[in-house]
């Protein structure tokens, strides 16, 4: 991009939430106004559909104030807050709006970060995805979209071949290492150390999953402050633990409960008892095991792969690029619903046991 050439594609970013694919985003918008030099200066726009939810606002951030005013001198007017452009009667139409861009790409490469982007009305997905493409194709401009494993199938029914021709990007959990160094590097910036058996626990606990490896480090970094300690141990360690253990059971709690309200449950039990045995496994087998534990009246509405759609789109299981394989999605809710079945089975017949 920093040569004045287009990156070749458009990139899309998914994964289970609480993976960190904003915080990858955020780096990336960093990353990328590092590598703008003064002579070929980059431009990052990171957006969310609640921020723009309108092509025209987005518009209206894509292209900057100066060709604004050099394009259509007549045709804007400043708005109240003084830097704030509006369109006026005359308002430029698409292909107006889209040489813009691409006369403003050539002098400044833009960079357009679409977070949550699986939430995005299909219209303005559609003219989002028309845009990126005419403007890559004549200038450096790239879009990147991120967002939860739905977003894959959501673009497919947009634009098909938006999707076939993008860099798929699965955003998965971390190395053991990576976790560590998560936990140890922001509390010893602040001079708190942490004993190697409870850092390994903690790694361990985390699951590797960014949202448990975050509320970890918080929940240390408290400890240390409120006892105004330079070294933790495994005895804070079992002090917090009881305090994730708990948002942690909020936050199973929910997810289970809604696949309960999907009437999903019991297919969502049996698919975790397939993953007892295996980290990955083939969309058959999910059929068939769907197939098996339908909702009570879906047969009639709905078929056993929307009901696959529906629990990769709700992040129980999920399909990484590149792989025919599906594995679990946010680690480990179905170790959880597993348990909660068991406490469920024993207390409906507590002399089994
Ligand atoms: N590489 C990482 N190391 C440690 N914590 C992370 C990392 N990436 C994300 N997190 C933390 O995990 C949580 C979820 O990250 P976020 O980017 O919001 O996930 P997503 O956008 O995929 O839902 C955040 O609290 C974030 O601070
Ligand atoms: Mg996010």
């Amino acid at each position: 991009m920093s040569a004045g050439r287009s990156p070749g594609t458009e990139i899309i970013m998914y994964g289970p939430r609480g993976m960190g694919k904003t915080v990858l985003l955020n780096w990336l918008e960093n990353e990328v106004e590092k590598t703008a030099q003064d002579n070929r200066p980059l431009r990052t726009v990171q957006s969310t559909p609640t921020i723009f939810p309108s092509l025209k606002s987005l518009w209206n951030k894509l292209i900057s104030d100066d060709w604004k005013k050099k394009l259509w001198p007549n045709q804007i007017e400043l708005g109240a807050g003084g830097n704030k452009i509006v369109w006026n009667s005359k308002a430029p139409d698409d292909d107006d709006l889209v040489s813009a861009l691409i006369e403003e790409c050539k002098e400044r490469p833009v960079v357009l970060l679409m977070d949550e982007a699986h939430t995005m009305d299909s219209r303005f997905c559609q003219g989002l995805l028309n845009i990126s493409q005419q403007a890559r194709q004549n200038a450096p401009f790239l879009l990147v979209l991120a967002g939860t494993p739905g977003l894959s199938h959501f673009l497919t029914t947009v634009n098909a071949s938006f999707v076939e021709r993008s860099k798929k990007m699965g955003i998965a959990r971390l190395e053991a290492q990576a976790t560590a160094d998560a936990i140890v590097k922001p509390l010893d910036a602040d001079g708190v150390h942490i004993a190697a058996d409870a850092l390994e626990h903690v790694v361990e606990d985390s699951q590797h999953y960014p949202y448990f490896i975050q509320l970890w480090g918080e929940a240390l970094w408290d400890v240390a402050k409120e006892k105004d300690l330079q070294k933790l141990t495994s005895q804070e360690i079992a002090e917090v633990e009881t305090k994730i253990e708990n948002r942690r059971s909020n936050f199973y709690g929910e997810r289970r409960n809604t696949l309960d309200e999907l009437e999903l449950l019991p297919a969502a039990v049996a698919i975790a008892t397939v993953f007892q045995d295996t980290e990955t496994t083939t969309r058959a087998t999910l059929i068939d095991v769907i197939a098996d534990n339908l909702p009570a009246d879906s047969h009639a509405t709905q078929s056993v792969n929307e009901h696959l759609q529906t629990l990769a789109r709700h992040e129980f299981i999920w399909n990484p690029p590149d792989t025919d394989l599906y594995e679990a999605g946010i680690p480990s809710l179905m170790r959880y619903v597993l348990d909660r079945q068991r406490e469920h089975v024993q207390k409906a017949s507590p002399a089994a046991e």
